[in-house]
């Protein structure tokens, strides 16, 4: 996009309509934008990379910050009571990298784009999304959302990175850089949705290039592959035995130990996890794991554990196993 007159004229236009729609349909009272704390900022940041805005709002947000309040209060905590806060969330990867950020930095985040990007787990994205809505700095903040918005806008079929950011910050608005980043991020999420788009009720239907928006900014659905994991049940009064693990998804939180699939299963059920489509089979163990973590099964939340775990651990009380 060249900046000739009529251009900037017409990016003055966009902006406009996309702030009065903003003002009058955005989500406003999401918890994260009732602050500028850039802790704040940075905690919902990383929650919603990979998880719906409703259960971070809901669960996992509140009770993240009311156990942690501060950075520092996160650095001093162990990784276990912060992957316990963490427990049910998935990608548990982002929780060990918010530890050890708050390790590194407990006093506060640093200001600038660059040195935030040093930090571990802070990419491109949420070092811009902590410089636009903590520190209100003109930056382009470019989401999945935002992506598929400009794909469309633009009539991209295959844009790099580096066109989505140039376009980005070619259209943010020069005096309110964070309510325009917040309104394309709401346009994108509830209006230029991915199957469904509502072109008809869309501030920038004028100014959009994509005849069919379908054929534009779609992620290519990955198909989850189908997995049989078997893991070992062993309990003596009231307490479980498990095992740290050690598997890159998984990492840090606790497992059940594993089994032979030879024995018959106690329970089998279903869970999905990533990009696979898991099947589980629980199978009786005559000793405990050499490394057991033992846990008592009246108080899972206060442990790292994977919903895959908490779901078998249920199903095995239903079935009067524990
Ligand atoms: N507001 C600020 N960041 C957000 C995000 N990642 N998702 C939804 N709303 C947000």
């Amino acid at each position: 996009m060249s900046c000739s007159k009529s251009t900037t004229t017409s990016i003055q236009q966009l902006g406009k309509r996309l702030l009065e729609w903003y003002e009058a349909n955005g989500r406003h009272d999401l918890p994260w934008r009732q602050s500028q704390d850039p802790y704040h900022v940075y905690i919902s940041e990383i929650m919603l990379q990979q998880t719906q805005v409703e259960r971070v709002r809901n669960r996992y947000y509140p009770l993240f910050l009311n156990k942690f309040p501060t950075l520092s209060a996160l650095a001093k905590a162990s990784l276990d009571e912060v992957l316990a806060a963490w427990s049910g969330l998935g990608y548990y990867q982002r929780a060990k990298n918010l530890h050890k950020t708050a390790k590194l930095c407990p006093q506060g985040l640093p200001k600038s784009f660059e040195e935030l990007k040093k930090l571990p787990g802070i990419g491109t994205y949420t070092a811009a999304a902590i410089c636009s809505f903590a520190y209100n700095q003109s930056i382009a903040v470019v989401d999945t959302n935002i992506k598929r918005l400009l794909c469309r806008l633009f009539a991209l079929p295959n844009p790099t990175p580096a066109n989505l950011e140039r376009l980005a910050t070619q259209l943010l608005h020069p005096t309110r850089p964070k309510e325009h980043n917040l309104a394309l991020m709401d346009l994108g999420a509830l209006i230029c949705t991915p199957k469904s788009p509502k072109c008809g009720e869309c501030p920038l239907k004028a100014f959009c290039q994509a005849d069919d928006p379908l054929l534009f900014g779609q992620n290519k659905s990955q198909k989850r592959e189908k997995k049989t994991l078997h893991f070992g049940i062993y309990a003596q009064e009231g307490k479980l035995a498990m095992v740290r693990s050690t598997q890159k998804l998984y990492e840090g939180m606790l497992l059940f130990p594993p089994a032979s699939p030879k024995s018959k299963p106690i329970a089998t059920y279903r869970h999905s996890y990533t990009q696979y489509n898991l099947t589980i089979s629980l199978h009786p163990l005559h000793a405990p794991p050499k490394n057991a973590v033992w846990i008592d099964v009246q108080r899972v939340q206060e442990y790292p554990l994977a919903s895959l775990v908490t779901k078998g651990i249920e199903l095995l009380r239903q079935k009067l196993v524990l």
